[in-house]
């Protein structure tokens, strides 16, 4: 695979979405798992949503609202809010992220995130997990002020770097973001890390692997 770009998805293909509420699982009961799927979904429609509605609202303001109506169709105590809003602003990395990027990085790829959060919750989480200094760009739709996968939001790093779609590799773990970047004109791949199958959207990725580890033997 050529590329000397390689653009990461944050929430899902770098960092754990599940993990806020995974660390309030003792006060959530068995319940954890398929409420942090329902918030995830729910976030992911508002975003939707609010883009074809043209009515954007920043990631940080979709992630409150849907946690809102989340918390209330799984009937969870309105007092955990505020502590499972501060653990999504440190999601934790997956184990294998960080000496994956570390070791891109010593062969002097590019490396950027390409993401729905905002700049501030995305210097947080690199911050708060030491990944800060492995990035060279962190891009936020909050540029273009619409939600992936609206060709806008692919569009930034082409812009910055001048260089064309199939010259950036482009990771996501959400697979409707991958046929996203993949319509787009990126080479997009599948990161698979729950064994699911992949959507009917137009573009099929050549590429899938189940982590970030295994991108290592593709490059
Ligand atoms: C993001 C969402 C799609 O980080 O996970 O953009």
């Amino acid at each position: 695979m050529k590329t000397n770009s390689i653009i990461f998805d944050a929430y899902g293909t770098l960092f754990d979405v599940n993990s806020a509420a995974e660390k309030c699982k003792n006060k959530i009961g068995d319940k954890w798992e398929a409420f942090a799927n329902f918030w995830r979904t729910t976030q992911l429609e508002y975003t939707w949503l609010r883009s074809l509605m043209k009515r954007h609202k920043n990631f940080w303001q979709i992630t409150e609202e849907s946690l809102d109506k989340s918390m209330k169709v799984f009937g969870i105590d309105m007092v955990m809010k505020n502590d499972l809003l501060n653990l999504y602003k440190v999601l934790s990395p997956y184990p294998e992220v960080k000496e994956v990027l570390k070791i891109l990085k010593n062969k002097n790829y590019k490396l950027a995130i390409l993401s729905n959060g905002t700049p501030d919750l995305l210097n947080e989480l690199v911050q708060s997990n030491q990944l800060n200094d492995l990035f060279d760009d962190l891009f936020s739709v909050e540029d273009v002020k619409i939600y992936k996968p609206d060709s806008r939001v692919y569009d930034l790093p082409i812009k910055k770097y001048k260089i064309k779609p199939e010259e950036v590799t482009f990771l996501s773990a959400n697979t409707w973001d991958v046929s996203g970047g993949g319509n787009y004109g990126y080479n997009a791949v599948w990161v698979n890390r729950n064994n699911t199958i992949f959507d009917n959207l137009d573009f099929k990725p050549k590429n899938e692997v189940n982590n970030l580890t295994q991108l290592l033997e593709l490059i």
